[in-house]
């Protein structure tokens, strides 16, 4: 029986590593990206998901076929041109490529929209289906249309959401907002009304408006108008980088790699699930005191039952909830005492920690 169940993985084995050989050559539903390609590929397709490989890689070699079905599959669901296309692109060969899109490891996954990078690099599952589904989920439409503003509560308290108020949809100030939703789609909802000036409490005084609508069950924030023009880029993204991408972050299973992965040190709020006073708490006051630190610290809430395995890392457990930690990234050390945040000495504590771990 066990002879039985590793001859077939042998014959599994080698079915893999005859098509990973077999493909690269030959004809593929991936294309080949190269400095000639790169720039008529981005902005001849809606969506364009690009591996980074290096053959040298053994986790690259082992993507090969996967995204290889993951391309033949989409192909299949949008067979017509200009709408998805997979593409890989060989850093050893393309040095220019891996720096122009700061390539640290293989095989790294990134998707564009229309040729605009989306702000995260793929880090979910590497299997055909949960490809598949990701880049689907980016084709969606992004933007919410709605028409009364009392629709407006059904967003969703635990999401952050922006809010469009635009006369037409011929406007500048129209494209400029697709924009942005396809660029922070996955850190903020966007939803739009189009259409003229109502007299009603929720509507903003003056068209066009963009407001910015917090995540009210985890946060004490309140709708913010945005104050400059819409129809500047320049201005809209930073404001809208600022909204979207929080100061103070939950960390989950999910997003744990990318903030390690950003080198900050982090400052951490252990709390019980259901605490929600203390996080709205933390975040307040990390807002009021720590805010200019932002390129210091990634300041996180965490969960401390899902993440039992690092308060105990810290010799504590979960009845000693809440708890405020550090972690240069090298070491913890931790202020059991949450009171202090009310009194100012979070930040002497943040100031403190920051120069001498
Ligand atoms: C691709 O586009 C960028 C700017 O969008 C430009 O700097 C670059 O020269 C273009 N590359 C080629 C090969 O045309
Ligand atoms: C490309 O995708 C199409 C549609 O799924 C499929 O019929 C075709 O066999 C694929 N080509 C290759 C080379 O895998």
């Amino acid at each position: 029986m066990k002879l039985f169940v590793a001859v077939l993985m042998l014959v599994q084995l080698l079915w893999a590593t005859l098509e990973v050989e077999d493909k690269p050559g030959g004809l593929s539903n991936v294309t080949q990206i190269t400095e000639a390609n790169i720039n008529s590929t981005m902005f001849s397709n809606e969506v364009v998901f690009l591996n980074f490989y290096a053959d040298w890689c053994h986790f690259s070699r082992r993507l090969v076929p996967i995204f290889e079905h993951a391309a033949t599959q989409l192909k299949l669901e949008f067979p017509e041109p200009g709408k998805v296309q997979l593409g890989r692109v060989d850093c050893v060969k393309e040095p220019a490529l891996a720096d122009l899109y700061d390539i640290q490891k293989f095989p790294t996954l990134r998707l564009f929209y229309r040729g605009q990078p989306v702000r995260r690099e793929y880090r979910g599952l590497r299997t055909t289906e949960a490809l598949v589904k990701f880049v689907k989920s980016q084709l969606r439409s992004k933007i919410f249309e709605f028409k009364d503003p009392d629709d407006l509560v059904r967003i969703d308290p635990k999401r952050r959401a922006v809010i469009a108020y635009i006369s037409d949809t011929d406007s500048l100030d129209y494209g400029i907002y697709q924009m942005m939703a396809d660029r922070f789609k996955n850190d903020c909802d966007f939803y739009l009304r189009v259409g003229d000036y109502l007299e009603h409490e929720k509507f903003p005084r003056k068209l066009p408006a963009l407001v910015f609508r917090p995540d009210i069950a985890r946060t004490h924030g309140q709708d913010e108008l945005y104050g400059g023009s819409l129809s500047d880029p320049w201005q809209v993204e930073p404001w809208i980088l600022d909204k979207c991408v929080p100061l103070v972050r939950e960390v989950n299973f999910a997003n744990v790699e990318e903030l390690i992965e950003e080198r900050l040190p982090l400052l951490l709020l252990f709390h019980l699930p259901e605490d929600v006073p203390s996080i709205k708490d933390f975040k307040s006051i990390v807002e009021m005191q720590l805010a200019d630190q932002r390129r210091q610290f990634n300041f996180v809430t965490v969960d401390g039952w899902k993440f039992e395995h690092s308060v105990k890392h810290m010799g504590l457990s979960a009845k000693d909830l809440l708890i405020i930690a550090i972690d240069s990234l090298n070491l913890c050390i931790h202020s059991p005492i949450f009171g202090h945040v009310h009194t100012g000495k979070l930040s002497s504590h943040a100031g403190y920690s920051s120069t001498t771990l």
